[in-house]
């Protein structure tokens, strides 16, 4: 049987990249992670995916001249090991037209915010600031935007009176952990189906 190929890109702790993992080892998710690969060199999420015996590359912003030429590199990669999809977990490098077109429904990204509510970076903070009475998580497409990809999952998040962005934050990620993992199985049981921008999913 043909194994389903994940690459995850992350940039930092990896703590998606570690739920995604988990999944995995406990068989709940049947993929396999063929290739993390990292735009900054000392993330933990490397070491994390050494750990596990997963292959890590390091692609370095600072080796390539531009963002395109830096996306190429980056697609070039993610062809040699035919991958499935490819799943952002803390990846804090937009990615350019090159990748996103050639691996177009190919690509998902989890936010820590109820999309299209807080975009962008320090989503959580965004969320406390605006007074917002709940947030959440979101599991969605990549497209050329900001966070705007058609939408594949989300989980709704008190956000209480007392809470500050880490609290706010630790709240969302214990989410983050559940959404991600079976955002991808359904993918992978093609369980998602896209029209336009709309997502519907036929489980029950
Ligand atoms: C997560 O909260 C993820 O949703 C967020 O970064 C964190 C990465 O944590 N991503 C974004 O804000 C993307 N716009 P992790 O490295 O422990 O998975």
């Amino acid at each position: 049987m043909n194994t389903f190929k994940l690459a995850v890109l992350v940039s930092g702790r990896g703590s998606n990249l570690q739920a995604i993992i988990d999944s995995i080892e406990r068989e709940e998710l049947d993929a396999s992670i063929s290739i993390v690969i990292s735009n900054t060199r000392d993330a933990m999420a490397l070491q994390r995916a050494k750990e596990h015996e997963i292959k890590t590359i390091f692609i370095d912003p600072a080796k390539h001249i531009d963002s395109k030429d830096y996306d190429k590199a980056l697609t070039d990669k993610l062809k040699e090991y035919s991958i499935d999809l490819i799943c952002l977990a803390g990846y804090m490098r937009i990615l350019g037209e090159e990748v996103i077109q050639t691996f177009e429904k190919k690509i998902i990204n989890i936010h820590p915010s109820l999309l299209p509510a807080f975009p962008g970076l320090n989503a959580q903070k965004q969320a406390i600031e605006h007074g917002v009475k709940f947030s959440g998580c979101t599991v969605h497409f990549v497209d050329l935007g900001v966070d705007s990809g058609p939408i594949i999952l989300q989980t709704v998040v008190p956000v209480y009176d007392k809470d500050d962005e880490k609290s706010l934050s630790k709240r969302i990620l214990e989410q983050e952990h559940h959404l991600y993992p079976k955002a991808i199985k359904m993918i992978k049981e093609s369980k998602v189906n896209l029209n336009g921008r709309i997502v519907t999913s036929n489980t029950v």
